[in-house]
């Protein structure tokens, strides 16, 4: 499609064009009324002067006779200069006036308006100018015509129509020619916007939207557009680290399983029974690491909540941590609890224990002080008005602050912890549970330590 052609099509065009009708209709509107009702005005005053002059005529005649009009027509056509006067008789000869004659619109005997051309002398010779006129016939048949010179008034109106169709003309010139320029502006934008988006499809993902620095609305549609194109590069780079962990963390378990069938096939039959219960053993592990998979897969996606229902999150912290207390204890270590009574959530009761049960278990494993080998662990609830917090503590070696965020990640685990068994899944299901339920996950220091808290919105209560 030739550029022009795609200029005409732009919705600023449009627009600027609809503009332009209702501007040029409206200008034109107003102009007009203001030249017909200025031209009007005029006719009319003169209109009313003459008639009043004519009955003024009509009055010296019927009281003075004709010496009396003869006199007046006299002395009036020397002294008004833009004043048409004739006074004839029956036959139309000129009895007196400043008109040559009797024009021929005045003919018959109904008195009416005329017009009609005239000549005058001036002083550059001898001109034609348009007069407006009463022709009136009076008693004895004498014919009358009393009138205006009205050739400047026509003047004036053709020059207003001249400014009125030149003012209207420029303004059309104006608005197509600046509609044309805006179009131009915003189509070479969105053609940049275009370019950049075919880009990104062919496969450059750190190509983004252009910006004029305008902050106009194309500059917020870009910045939108960018914003949308960096969270789909982050899912993108999280989804590819996610499957080659994935792929990297079931490897090592299967090679294991392959090598121990291999060995048992090798071997003597006796270890045939142990070798199948070791695999089976290894293979729930992998069932369970692909469980937790989907579980923070459907927890992320903010899918799951057919799991919903109310639930008494009090009794089922404590339900859980009272599983843990006879293993911490048994270790010779302290287990406290300080959990509330009777707070009622909107929640999954399964994803929601399985949470705590994540952190619990990260507690008991990591949370053993490194000197004197003992473990405390604290859980306690606590509700305000706005929420919840759900806080599992513990006194072991804590995580650095630079790893907080990187061990809620799937796969991710800290160096010091490969001594225990683990897929480094836990917090990331956390997180996803959390992210699930509107809430937060939080890693904090315990001062040592650390303190793992859980915080749910509380939604506002109608008493
Ligand atoms: N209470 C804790 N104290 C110290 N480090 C912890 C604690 N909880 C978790 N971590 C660290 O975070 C990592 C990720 O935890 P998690 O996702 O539960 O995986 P896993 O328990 O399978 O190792 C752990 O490997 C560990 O290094
Ligand atoms: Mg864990």
């Amino acid at each position: 499609m030739p550029v022009s052609l795609k200029l005409l099509k732009t919705s600023t065009f449009r627009l600027a064009a609809v503009y332009l009708v209702v501007f040029l209709l409206s200008v034109g509107a107003i102009l007009g009324y203001v030249y017909w009702s200025t031209v009007a005005l005029l006719e009319q005053q003169t209109e009313n002067t003459i008639e009043a002059e004519v009955q003024g005529f009509a009055e010296q005649y019927r009281q003075r006779g004709l010496n009396g009009i003869l006199d007046t027509v006299r002395r009036r056509s020397r002294a008004e200069e833009d004043s048409v006067y004739l006074l004839a008789n029956q036959i139309g000869r000129r009895l007196a006036g400043n008109l040559a004659s009797l024009p021929q619109q005045a003919a018959g005997n109904t008195p009416g308006w005329i017009e009609f051309p005239y000549e005058v002398d001036s002083p550059r010779g001898i001109r034609h100018h348009q007069a407006k006129a009463f022709y009136t016939v009076l008693e004895g048949n004498f014919r009358l015509v009393v009138g205006r010179d009205v050739e400047e008034r026509r003047k004036f109106a053709r020059i207003i129509r001249g400014t009125l169709f030149w003012a209207i003309a420029l303004t059309l010139v104006l608005g197509v020619g600046g509609g044309l320029l805006m179009s131009r502006n915003f189509l070479r934008r969105i053609e940049q916007i275009n370019a950049s988006s075919r880009v990104i499809m062919a496969g450059n993902f750190a190509e983004r939207m252009p910006m004029s620095g305008a902050d106009d609305e194309l500059d917020r549609l870009s910045t939108a557009l960018n914003e949308m194109l960096d969270q789909i590069e982050r899912l993108m780079k999280g989804m590819r680290e996610v499957s080659s962990n994935v792929a990297h963390d079931l490897k090592t378990p299967l090679t294991r399983m392959r090598a121990r069938l291999e060995d048992a096939l090798r071997g003597n039959g006796n270890d045939h029974r142990d070798a199948l219960q070791d695999t089976i053993a290894e293979a729930d592990q992998l069932l369970n690491t692909f469980n937790a998979l989907l579980s923070i897969a459907r927890a992320e996606a903010g899918q799951a909540r057919e799991g919903f229902s109310q639930m008494d999150l009090c009794e089922m912290v404590r339900d859980i941590a009272e599983l843990y207390e006879p293993t911490v204890e048994e270790q010779g270590g302290e287990f406290d609890i300080a959990v509330c009574d009777g707070v009622d959530v909107f929640a999954d009761r399964q994803l929601m224990a399985q949470a705590m049960t994540n952190l619990l278990d990260n507690a008991v494993k990591y949370g053993r002080d490194s000197e004197q080998g003992s473990i405390k662990v604290a859980v306690s609830v606590e509700a305000t008005d706005k929420e919840i917090h759900i806080v599992v503590a513990d006194h072991g070696p804590g995580i650095p602050e630079a790893d907080r965020e990187r061990v809620k990640e799937r796969f991710v685990r800290l160096d010091e912890s490969r001594s225990e068994q683990g897929s480094g899944l836990g917090l990331s299901l956390v997180a996803g549970v959390m992210k699930l339920h509107n809430g937060r996950f939080e890693l904090e220091d315990n001062e040592p330590g650390l303190k793992a808290r859980l915080v749910l919105p509380r939604p506002a209560q109608d008493s």
